[in-house]
């Protein structure tokens, strides 16, 4: 089933692409949600504010409880960050926010080590505390902490300087392809996408060996907001890989999973 939405302004559209994707911390990563920004001009910066509530991600309510955001089409930095519950006692605020990618050759941390609450690179080894600091390793810096701000009661806002505004002219072309929700899936799940003008748009779903198992979409894109919803009964249990091209060049890839 395919449908096309409403047309958008570009402020309506910008939200869109850098709309954040919230998974579990640990693997497989669990789609939890997606949040969009409130966009505002700071400095030189487009600026994200995201407002997560404690209600609706639980999974930040225990001290270390945490979760994993992805932000895509950002310019400013590794667009994955983490965000831990920490005892307030301790470290003087309730949650931190730090990019998982490691300052030494940019590979991602690892998932928090439960007791010793220590991130270690995936690349070569090096160890920061929950803050980021860096600890023992290769990599001698921290890793790069965001702004939050608790409200002390059930949201966090996370801010995020988004993209440099003399780069986000009109002429500037974005495209999205969300996370197909739910993931993992069973039975149906919902894969959204848009470009900011029309253009030659091709998704496919394709399997780890590389063979195509599904064309999604092929054609010439002209909405910004796009629903297709995927019949996935009758695949078999695994990774998949979405990809999404924009006249002719590579610009998504996502990884949905099937599990019956
Ligand atoms: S990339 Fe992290 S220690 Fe080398």
């Amino acid at each position: 089933m395919f449908t096309k939405l409403v047309k958008l302004d570009r402020r309506d559209f910008l939200e869109l692409i850098f709309t954040i994707t919230i998974t579990e911390f640990i693997y497989p990563h669990k789609l939890l949600g997606f949040i969009k920004p409130n966009l505002l001009k700071k400095g030189d910066y487009l600026q994200g504010i995201y407002g997560i509530s404690l209600d609706n991600y639980p999974e930040l309510l225990p001290i270390w409880g945490s979760i994993r955001i992805k932000i895509e089409n950002t310019l400013m930095f590794y667009p994955q960050v983490i965000i831990v519950h920490v005892p307030k006692e301790e470290y003087g605020v309730e949650f931190i926010a730090v990019c998982e990618r490691c300052p030494h050759e940019g590979y991602p941390v690892k998932d928090l080590d439960p007791d010793l609450h220590l991130f270690e690179c995936s690349g070569h080894g090096t160890l920061f505390d929950v803050t980021g600091r860096y600890v023992w390793g290769p990599a001698s810096r921290d890793l790069e902490r965001l702004n939050l701000e608790y409200d002390g009661d059930k949201t966090i806002y996370l801010e995020v300087a988004l993209y440099p505004l003399n780069m986000l002219n009109e002429e500037r072309e974005f495209a999205y392809l969300r996370q197909n929700f739910p993931n993992p899936c069973s039975d149906k799940t919902k894969i959204v996408f848009g470009t900011s003008k029309p253009a030659n748009v091709d998704i496919f779903l394709v399997d780890f060996k590389g063979n195509v198992v599904q064309k999604i979409f092929s054609g010439l894109c002209t909405e910004k907001i796009n629903e297709i919803i995927l019949d996935v009964s009758n695949f078999t249990s695994g990774s998949y890989i979405l990809k999404m091209n924009v006249d002719g060049k590579h610009f998504f890839t996502k990884k949905l999973i099937v599990e019956h």
